[in-house]
């Protein structure tokens, strides 16, 4: 089976007020688009042709570099001149058509791929499938119009819909699967007609009826369908999104003590037995395993943890950290590009960048790698079983070998051999009586 997939994006989305197009805002650290070419690509479509405005043009090659192995075409629709227009213009710039055609919504980003699955499915017995769903509340949508058989009739646009049709609470996702060869015969029919003067991809479904095709139509829950036209949907679509992803969590064995504050990226992984505490935010990018605990008010992005380590409260994880096994960063502690071996302790107020920290070490309360001068970032490399005293500063470039041990308050600028012992502070004078020879000349000023 061949599969083409074609999803509608010229939309302005003026409601966002935004210099970025509807389609490129985020969910989950996602944005809209990529996550609807996420949920596409699942069902291995020969290509995905995505209909934009030109809005759209300056995100193509990112858009195709966000995903290498799918062959995306970009299909300019110079006028918006409605749903089958897009559909249209995408055909006639599709080489061979795949004997299924799929088509999506660039902006509704919560379709699951196995609702899509099913809608293709549903092209074994019938020629046209459409993604329906129940909605009691007021609304503009399209309304199926369904006979008594329960057979899909045709689409009636909420602006063309006489009192009656008002009234069904049936509606029309957009989502609409057909036949590759009957899609061809029937988008020519379209006609402009109606009240919006507009071409609608919805006639198909009375049109195939009329050349004695039949029609079918899934419903799904309301929750997949939505889509985010403003600020306010957007922030809508985020918490479906958040919802499912920590039902996710939890059913595969994560522990979220407070699962609603608890934000995840689309890509985070963990493995089962981690328990994450109140207030934590994932950022792109993360994988944690087995036996970790994520503590309170963390904020973790770009990082591989591995089992056992111990994070938080109050950690900062910045992107390309590794944290081999039992690793313990603790509060306000922020690490960036760095490499922690088992075991390796940061437990207080540190700021680790671009360093290497070798297995057991220990490194003290207030240590800061020194890893920039203005100009360029350099490295700070720390053997095995080092300690470092507390209040050290590490100046980057600088190596301090197994074994050694840095004095506190040490400001490090050369490097440290095996076991050796470094100190680089000013010596300490303790002047007797001094503190009351002191006290005695304040007191009589
Ligand atoms: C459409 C459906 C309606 C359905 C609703 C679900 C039609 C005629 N109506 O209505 O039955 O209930 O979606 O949200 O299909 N687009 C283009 N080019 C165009 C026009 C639209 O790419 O020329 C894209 C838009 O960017 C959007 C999608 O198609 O992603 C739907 O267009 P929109 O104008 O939002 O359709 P609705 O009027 O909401
Ligand atoms: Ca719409």
């Amino acid at each position: 089976m061949t599969l083409s997939i074609i999803i509608l994006a010229a939309g302005k989305g003026t409601r966002m007020k935004s210099e970025t197009p509807k389609v490129m805002h985020k969910i989950a650290g996602r944005e809209m688009l990529n996550l609807t070419i996420d949920a596409a690509k699942t069902l291995n479509p020969q290509e995905i042709s995505i209909v934009i405005s030109d809005e759209i043009q300056p995100f193509e090659a990112q858009i195709q570099k966000d995903h290498d192995n799918q062959k995306i075409s970009f299909i300019l629709q110079k006028e918006r001149k409605g749903t089958a227009h897009a559909v249209s213009t995408a055909i006639s710039n599709i080489k061979n058509l795949g004997e299924k055609v799929l088509v999506l919504y660039g902006d509704t980003p919560l379709l699951e791929s196995e609702t899509l699955r099913k809608m293709v499915e549903k092209l074994e017995d019938f020629s046209l499938c459409v993604l329906g769903f129940d909605d009691f509340a007021p609304n503009a949508y399209g309304r199926l119009v369904v006979d008594e058989e329960g057979n899909l009739e045709r689409i009636v646009e909420f602006k063309d819909a006489s009192i009656t049709e008002k009234h069904i609470t049936l509606c029309n996702s957009g989502v609409m699967a057909f036949d590759g060869k009957k899609i061809a015969q029937i988008m020519p029919r379209i006609k402009d007609n109606n009240a919006a003067k507009e071409f609608y991809l919805t006639d198909a479904i009375s049109i195939a009826r009329a050349m004695s095709l039949e029609c079918s139509f899934i419903k799904t829950d309301i929750s997949e369908v939505l889509g985010a036209n403003s600020r306010s949907e957007l922030a809508a679509l985020e918490e479906i999104k958040q919802n499912k992803i920590r039902q996710k969590m939890m059913d595969d064995g994560v522990t979220l003590i407070d699962p609603n504050s608890v934000f995840f990226a689309f890509d985070t992984k963990i493995s089962n037995d981690v328990i994450v505490h109140p207030h934590v935010v994932f950022g792109k990018k993360v994988a944690i395993e087995t036996g970790v605990e994520i503590k309170s008010f963390s904020h973790i992005e770009g990082a591989k943890i591995a089992a056992g380590c111990v994070v938080g409260p109050f950690a900062r994880l910045r992107p390309e950290t590794i944290l081999e096994e039992n690793v313990k960063i603790g509060n306000f502690v922020e690490v960036k590009k760095s490499h922690l071996k088992n075991g390796a302790k940061v437990n207080h107020l540190s700021y680790i960048g671009d360093a290497e920290i070798g297995r057991e070490s220990n490194i003290g309360a207030g240590t800061i790698t020194c890893n920039y001068d203005g100009y360029t970032k350099s490295k700070t490399i720390i053997g095995d079983n080092v300690f470092i005293g507390s209040n050290s500063a590490l100046v980057a470039p600088v190596e301090i070998h197994s074994g050694a041990l840095v004095a506190a308050g040490s400001v490090i600028t050369k490097n440290v051999a095996k076991d050796e012992l470094a100190f680089a502070r000013s010596k300490q004078n303790n002047l007797e009586n001094g503190g009351k020879k002191f006290r005695d000349a304040k007191s009589k000023e």
